[in-house]
């Protein structure tokens, strides 16, 4: 499969491999009265999932599909938490499956792991009760063939659990008034800008084909492929504090800039994440019947 995986990947793959990474490759969720507690991020992924799957409300033989399912953390916890499910695992990325292919299905379950792109569902339609997609639909070549994929393959009445990463376009607008006579137009400014922004992002979280993909488009997007308003939740301040733990991981970052690609991306997604120049959106909807 000709795929463009991400180079963050090849950290993460190393990381669990020496055992430093668990399973979940995703924002942790902080409630409120814990924000400044000291959960640990793998504590606050798992909060994260039982979110997801408290909102997935499954019940016994269901078939759920989750789409760019990373190292098989959801699946995982569905196939130790439900019985009798029928649970599939999707990914772009063999060495992903791979990694995968270790958890043994529990509970009369059965797991399936397939290779594919998020654009072209290699499942026939209306097969599934549940799609999930966990930080990953920025990633796609197109979000709006990934819903037209993920609502063709429900079933009606099936849903459809997202969360996905939404950046503040009209955070990077400058007004007019900012022109200055001998310098540059505000609008040169906003366009460098934001070409230096995707850059950076694409330096460790390539592919990213579209970061200026909007709230509106998404809503107008999911309604016109036959799916549901979507039901929307920001989880921006909640999932905010998750990077502590990544950065620290790796070098921290003085006043200068730094080489490093990995870091370089992952201290601008922070700022973004920080100062709200992003959203970090959850939402749900439905097949209509
Ligand atoms: C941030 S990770 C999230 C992984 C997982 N959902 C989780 O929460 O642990 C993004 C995932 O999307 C996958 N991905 C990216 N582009 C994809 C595509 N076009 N088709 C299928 N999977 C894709 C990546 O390989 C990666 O597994």
């Amino acid at each position: 499969m000709d795929t463009d995986l991400p180079p963050y990947f090849e950290n993460v793959l190393d990381s669990y491999e020496r055992g430093t990474h668990n399973r979940c490759v995703h924002l942790g969720y902080y409630a409120p009265n814990t924000l400044s507690s000291n959960w640990t991020l793998q504590e606050a992924q798992e909060e994260f999932d039982d979110r997801l799957l408290s909102e997935a409300a499954l019940s016994p033989a269901q078939k759920v599909l989750d789409v760019g399912c990373g190292l098989g953390g959801l699946v995982d916890r569905i196939n130790s938490k439900y019985n009798r499910m029928n649970i599939v695992g999707l990914s772009n990325d063999p060495r992903q499956l791979e990694i995968c292919n270790s958890i043994r299905p529990k509970n009369h379950n059965s797991v399936a792991w397939v290779e594919a792109d998020a654009c072209f569902l290699p499942f026939p339609s209306a097969s599934f009760d549940r799609v999930f997609c966990i930080e990953a639909a920025f990633h796609f070549g197109s979000r709006r063939r990934f819903y037209t994929e993920a609502q063709r393959v429900l079933k009606p009445g099936g849903l459809l659990i997202c969360t996905d990463i939404i950046l503040r376009e009209s955070s990077f607008q400058f007004p007019n008034n900012a022109r200055c006579d001998s310098g540059p137009q505000a609008n040169d400014i906003e366009a460098f800008t934001k070409r230096s922004i995707h850059s950076l992002l694409l330096s460790a979280f390539a592919p990213w084909p579209d970061p200026w993909y909007s709230m509106a488009s998404m809503q107008n997007e999911i309604i016109e492929v036959g799916l549901t308003a979507p039901q929307i939740q920001d989880w921006t301040l909640q999932t905010s504090p998750s990077y502590q733990g990544m950065v620290s991981q790796s070098k921290p970052q003085g006043h200068h800039g730094t080489r490093d690609p990995m870091l370089a991306a992952l201290s601008t997604l922070q700022f973004l994440h920080l100062n709200q120049l992003l959203q970090y959106v959850y939402f749900t909807c439905v097949k209509n019947y």
